[in-house]
């Protein structure tokens, strides 16, 4: 059941070569934009010997440097900034776990445009204007919390702002406040259920219709496991602070089959992560983000060390990108086979007498590197399930993934839980050392 054309909004309408001539007249001016008023990208243009004006095509802009995570630390705090600093109406800023943050900032025409397209996101994923949205996502310099809030405000819904946290009490406003949909990490959402169990409430008795899950990787796995628990449509949600924050792009519920992009405001390559080569839509690389309409932060081909892939649009004009597997930090070379944290979760989520929460730990003894996958077992596991489940779980990753890897299954309620982005990897491993 495809979405109602008069739900859409004027830039979901669109006809592929009107967005393409969107696109790209968007694309040159935010090019001439930066130019003009980052001393970065004027830099960085004149290095690689292109002037915004050679960007005469949509193609052309693969003629254009790339900008990384670093480019932005050494210009922390405001000099990516396109604009005088009093225009800017709001910050916000990236945890960075190591090292400076970084800062990004938004004009009010940015906070608009922003709001926009998470309005669009949640309409995508089933919600409607008079719904209630409780957002669970952290509020403060993270832009999930305040992201979906002005958001669902934007639709028309009324918005429960709970923030990260408190998680008995988030079960209570879920039963007090009847909202249709809830927009917070997959991982605090399995957080969420425990509660509820705990309080001995049935999840699947909710108001809840619809979740909206992202600001970290998830599989089809942890959807049908948060879809069958909660009975609700579970869709996905990317965005990243650099790019805006929430609503770069969002799965449609009416299809479930990765992410609708926004290319209206952001332009979406693959390139190869190691050469840096533009790769052909369908191919499998990192995910590369132009902003086209930002004023206060124009962003251009910046990398997003995400792994995904391209593939033509269905639910609507615009492309979309697969789920993403996984952070290219994230990866975890054990023994030379690449491994992701996705595919453990994978394998941990379709095993019997287990719990979806998992965590690994990478340890080394002398030159080798080792690899514990700790699942907890499910309430009520009798031992013996708890050794076929290690078992079982042992077999899979060397028979899915190629790598031996040790399994522990742990007491219920034993690994730390999720109140935001979920951290999969514990790494003891000494520092300094030798390669893994
Ligand atoms: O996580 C923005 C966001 C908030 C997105 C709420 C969705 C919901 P950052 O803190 O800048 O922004 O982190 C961005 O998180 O590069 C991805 O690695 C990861 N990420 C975000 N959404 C998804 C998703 C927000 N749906 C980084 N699937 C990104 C997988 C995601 N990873």
């Amino acid at each position: 059941m495809a979405q109602a054309r008069d739900l859409l909004d004027a830039g979901e309408r669109l006809g592929p070569e009107e967005l393409r001539a969107l696109q790209l007249e968007r694309l040159r001016a935010s090019l001439r934009h930066a130019y003009e008023h980052v001393p970065f990208y004027r830099e960085s243009f004149d290095q690689a010997g292109v002037r915004p004006e050679d960007c005469r095509s949509l193609e052309d802009l693969a003629r254009f440097p790339f900008t990384t995570k670093a480019d932005l630390r050494e210009n922390y705090p405001f000099g990516m900034f396109a604009v005088p600093r009093e225009r800017i109406r709001r910050l916000h800023a990236s945890s960075g776990t190591t090292g400076r943050p970084t800062v990004v900032g938004y004009t009010e025409n940015d906070l608009s445009m922003w709001a926009d397209m998470v309005a669009r996101s949640i309409r995508a994923a089933g919600g409607r204007p008079g719904d209630v949205v409780h957002v669970a996502y952290g509020y403060g310099l993270f832009t999930g919390g305040l992201g979906a809030h002005y958001g669902a405000e934007r639709l028309g819904c009324t918005v429960v702002p709970a923030s990260g946290g408190m998680t008995a009490r988030q079960v209570r406003l879920i039963q007090d406040l009847e909202p249709a949909v809830i927009m917070v990490t997959p991982s605090y959402m399995l957080t969420l259920l425990d509660e509820f169990e705990r309080q001995g409430v049935d999840p699947r008795t909710t108001s809840l219709r619809v979740g909206i899950f992202g600001a970290e990787p998830w599989t089809e796995q942890m959807r049908r496991e948060i879809e069958e628990r909660f009975a609700i449509d579970a869709v996905d949600i990317y965005g990243l602070s650099e790019v805006v924050g929430p609503g770069v792009a969002q799965e449609c519920v009416e299809t479930k089959d990765g992410l609708t992009v926004w290319e209206d405001h952001f332009y979406p390559e693959v390139i190869d992560p190691v050469t840096g080569e533009l790769l052909p839509e369908g191919e499998r690389g990192e995910l590369v983000f132009t902003s086209l309409s930002k004023e206060a932060m124009p962003i251009v081909r910046y990398r997003t060390r995400d792994l995904t892939r391209l593939l033509p649009g269905t639910a609507r004009v615009f492309r979309r990108m697969e789920k993403i597997s996984g952070r290219s930090d994230d990866l975890v070379i054990l023994r030379g086979v690449n491994l992701f944290p996705t595919q453990i979760e994978e394998i941990v989520l379709r095993t019997p007498g287990v719990a979806p929460h998992f965590q690994l730990r990478l340890t080394r003894e002398g030159r080798m590197d080792s690899l514990t996958v700790r699942a907890e077992a499910r309430q009520g596991a009798t031992p013996q399930a708890r050794e076929a489940a290690a078992r079982s779980i042992v077999a899979a990753v060397k028979d899915g993934i190629g790598v031996s890897v040790d399994v522990e299954i742990v007491e219920p309620e034993s690994l730390e839980r999720s109140v935001g982005k979920i951290r999969r990897i514990v790494d003891l491993r000494p520092r300094d050392t030798g390669q893994a």
